[in-house]
């Protein structure tokens, strides 16, 4: 995946290199800027069976603050932020293929190097026993929580290799 573009980022920023799943490399560029997540909304994308986004809808985009084009047909790893261990992928990754759903507090990277915190569920769309895809809805998640998820994040991160 491409890297992100130093000039569309906003602010001071760090720079860390994320390995990802596929075994490639991406550097991305990230600032202490948040996007508050928006009240009463729904943040809404769909995927293929590898995770690559087939569908967005118009919160995703604009909390996103890529294209709608520059989304579709990309890895979901491109909200992906350095904050949130890969021990948390791993399971939402064995929950959903094992077609259950899973629910966890997502922080994302904005194209900006922002973030915004979110409290997703991802849903695997199943059609005749066999799993067609997959479904996440992100809602407003509880400040408290997010504190929690936090520190549980930056424990398993500082034991991650
Ligand atoms: C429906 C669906 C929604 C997802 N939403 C996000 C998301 O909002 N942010 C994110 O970082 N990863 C999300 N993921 C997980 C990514 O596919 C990916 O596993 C993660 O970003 C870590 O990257 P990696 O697996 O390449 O290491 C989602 C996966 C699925 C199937």
């Amino acid at each position: 995946m491409a890297d992100m573009k130093k000039q569309d980022i906003v602010g001071d920023f760090k720079e860390y290199t994320l390995s990802l799943y596929d075994g490639s490399e991406k550097t991305v560029y990230v600032t202490e800027v948040e996007t508050p997540f928006p009240e009463g909304k729904l943040i809404v994308s769909r995927t293929d069976t590898s995770g690559v986004i087939t569908h967005c809808n118009d919160a995703f985009v604009f909390m996103s603050g890529y294209q709608e084009d520059e989304l579709i047909g990309q890895p979901h790893s491109i909200l992906r932020h350095p904050d949130i261990p890969k021990a948390a992928f791993k399971d939402a990754w064995d929950t959903i293929n094992n077609k259950q759903k899973w629910n966890g507090y997502i922080k994302n990277l904005r194209k900006d190097g922002g973030f915004y915190w979110t409290f997703a569920t991802i849903i695997p769309n199943i059609r005749n026993g066999e799993i067609v895809g997959y479904a996440s809805v992100r809602r407003k998640p509880a400040m408290n929580k997010v504190e929690q998820a936090k520190a549980l994040y930056q424990k398993m991160l500082a034991e991650e290799p």
